[in-house]
């Protein structure tokens, strides 16, 4: 039996490429990470970010997305099951409903690629490029009844150039995602 090693029993929910997943499952691989990822699910059957679970043979799961009962339903009896404590969601893009999050009472938290409250919601880049912004960037937050919301944990600004485009835009973005993530969990989990 694995000793008890005080790391936060977590799942990571996706519903694509999984880059973010990828850099949690890193960080929780050294030797001070805080978390142990011991579940993976996405909504999503061809989900590229299952391989990362896959390689890392972490228990990985898909829960088919019929309607938002059915899936929080069986989320609900997965993470408990789990004995999950932390929830990160990673490029995951269904909505959780308030009375879920309520029900579950534990942390959830999510990135979200611009500085909120600025840019909630989808298609951040083109909105942050076609408002001429000077900055954009990512943030971790809590996730709450409201769509992107809950409270900040951290955030961190990338500048916008001139010959920025969606896509380049995107891909500085998801530089600092991946560095912020497992920022922001060891600065949520340190304050604990
Ligand atoms: C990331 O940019 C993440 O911030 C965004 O989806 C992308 C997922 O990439 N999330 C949202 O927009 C949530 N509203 P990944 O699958 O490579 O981690």
């Amino acid at each position: 039996m694995e000793k008890l090693s005080g790391k936060k029993i977590t799942a990571v929910l996706i519903s694509g490429r999984g880059s973010n997943l990828r850099s949690l499952i890193k960080y929780s691989k050294t030797k001070k990470s805080l978390i142990r990822i011991v579940l993976v699910i996405s909504d999503n059957f061809s989900a590229k970010g299952l391989n990362y679970a896959n390689k890392s043979n972490i228990n990985n799961i898909v829960i088919k997305y019929s309607n938002r009962k059915s899936f929080e339903d069986r989320l609900f009896k997965l993470l408990r099951r789990n004995n999950v404590d932390l929830i990160c969601l990673a490029g995951f893009m269904k909505i959780l409903s308030g009375k879920f999050i309520k029900k579950l009472n534990k942390t959830i938290i999510n990135i979200h690629p611009s500085l909120l409250p600025k840019y909630k919601g989808l298609n951040t880049h083109n909105r942050a490029i076609q408002n001429k912004e000077k900055y954009s960037g990512a943030t971790v937050h809590i996730v709450s009844d409201k769509l992107d919301s809950g409270k900040i944990i951290l955030q961190k600004k990338v500048k916008i150039t001139k010959s920025d485009s969606k896509k380049s835009l995107e891909k500085k973005v998801l530089k600092i995602e991946h560095k912020i993530y497992p920022k922001a969990i060891i600065k949520l989990l340190s304050s604990d």
